[in-house]
């Protein structure tokens, strides 16, 4: 069941007219023909990407499990359902009859994705991306095999033998993930021959449809000695594909907690790995276009510089990353702004992803993870952001259960050090009761 709630006054007719993808009739979103856009997921990134669509006069219906979350404040609509449901699924397409479909999250029914997208829908970036990269396996073998890219060695495992012997091969210690998880869920460090069948046993319940039948494969690849990881931006737009500077970032079990931009490294690097993450990118589109879609929209692909300076490819989300808040505080379009244009078929250059900060200066954003049961309630935010150049966007996420990302705090600084400092001094301040 498929709970309906409207935001507005109006409702706008379900059928709008065929139109040329790369130009969209915009402005009307309560009129008989609007732009339509549902969202599958509506976290903060999707709201932030919400936001920049009604500003160009799109209209939004933003979808998840529960109702109250971000994107669901700021749009037209919402619903709640489970969108991993396939029946569900489809009825919500059927109900809503986007013009536009953005999963914002992994775990959606990907043959219903598919279906839509034959009968017409834009999914963005598309569908058979979205297939893709939901997959570890598909990823690499893409990126890697069809490729070229360099990653950490790697093998695949659809059994406890396999796993065995695919450790040995890339050697200890590794890393085994879930082919299908994300934030971390299902992974393990094995550092011995002894602790890999733990690491199967772990696969096996963190992977994202613990409750199916079937057994996840796994991925099982070398432990890279990372010396820092990167987020490069890359947007896929009717311009074709351009690359934002890269993003720097620092990782607490398994989440973002700070990240800056551009990320001051050593000469070169920066290219290379915007080198490497147009390749993917190109390598995914190239994908899309062959099934008819467009491609289009802002990817986070995540690299590994090594302790030597060798850069690998990691991964590649394809939608706006949460290391990339950062970009609210140092691009004048925001990674949600080029994604709302770039899937509403409008062109992306250079200068649209280039960098708007003063000289030399870098911008940083720091996650406010809250801890507690109940709702988070924020104080002296005068205090929090009477520094100058600061920023804080809270996400207004209904509760808190356990630990969860409530907020992020921006800055911008003479040099890496001093925006990382600002930023965190934002979110030192604030007083988050939760109650
Ligand atoms: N082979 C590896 N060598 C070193 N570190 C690794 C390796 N694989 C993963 N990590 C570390 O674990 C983090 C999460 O891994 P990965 O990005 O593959 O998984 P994920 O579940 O998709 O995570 P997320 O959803 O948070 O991006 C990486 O950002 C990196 O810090
Ligand atoms: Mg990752």
């Amino acid at each position: 069941m498929t709970e309906t709630h409207v935001n507005t006054v109006a409702n706008s007719s379900a059928s709008a007219p065929a139109s040329l993808a790369s130009d969209r009739p915009l402005g009307t979103p309560l009129g008989e023909h609007p732009t339509r856009v549902l969202f599958l997921g509506s976290g903060e990134l999707g709201k932030e990407v919400t936001i920049e669509l009604m500003r160009l006069g799109a209209w939004v219906c933003a979808a998840d499990s529960y109702a109250g979350a971000p994107a669901q404040q700021v749009a037209h609509e919402y619903r709640v359902l489970d969108m991993a449901n396939a029946d569900a699924l489809q009825s919500l397409f059927d109900e809503v009859k986007p013009d536009i479909i953005v999963p914002e999250v992994e775990a959606i029914a990907t043959d219903v994705l598919a279906g839509a997208a034959a009968a017409g829908a834009q999914v963005v970036p598309s569908a058979e991306i979205a297939a893709i990269c939901m997959d570890r396996e598909r990823l690499r073998v893409l990126a890697h095999e069809e490729l070229g890219l360099p990653t950490t060695p790697y093998r695949f495992a659809g059994s406890l033998e396999e796993l065995r012997a695919g450790a040995a091969e890339v050697g200890y210690p590794c890393v085994v993930k879930p082919v299908m998880s994300s934030s971390g869920h299902g992974q393990s460090v094995v550092r011995s021959a002894e602790a890999i069948d733990a690491a199967w046993v772990e696969a096996q319940e963190g992977r994202r449809a613990a409750d199916e039948g079937d057994v996840s494969r796994v991925i099982v690849e070398a432990l890279a000695p990372l010396e820092r990881e990167l987020t490069v931006l890359t947007v896929s737009s009717s311009a074709g594909i351009v690359t934002c500077a890269p993003i720097g970032q620092r990782q607490e079990s398994g989440d973002y907690r700070e990240s800056w931009q551009p990320a001051t490294e050593p000469a070169g690097e920066a290219e290379r790995a915007q080198e490497i993450a147009r390749a993917a990118v190109e390598g995914l589109v190239a994908r899309a276009r062959k099934a008819g879609e467009t491609g289009w929209g802002v990817f986070g692909v995540e690299l590994f510089v090594l302790t030597d300076g060798s850069i690998l490819f990691n991964e590649v989300s394809p939608r706006p990353h949460d290391t990339g808040m950062v970009t609210m505080a140092s691009q004048r379009l925001s990674e949600f702004a080029l994604h709302a244009r770039a899937i509403l078929g409008l062109p992306i250059t250079a200068e649209h992803v280039a960098l708007s900060l003063p000289n030399g200066a870098v911008a940083a954003s720091h996650a406010i993870v809250v801890a507690g049961d109940g709702e988070a309630e924020f104080t002296n935010v005068a205090e929090a952001l009477a520094e100058p150049s600061t920023d804080l966007r809270i996400f207004a996420k209904p509760e808190v259960h356990g630990h969860r990302r409530m907020a992020v705090a921006l800055a911008i600084g003479a040099d890496e050090a001093d925006a990382r400092a600002k930023a965190g001094r934002v979110a030192e301040a604030l007083e988050i009761d939760v109650r």
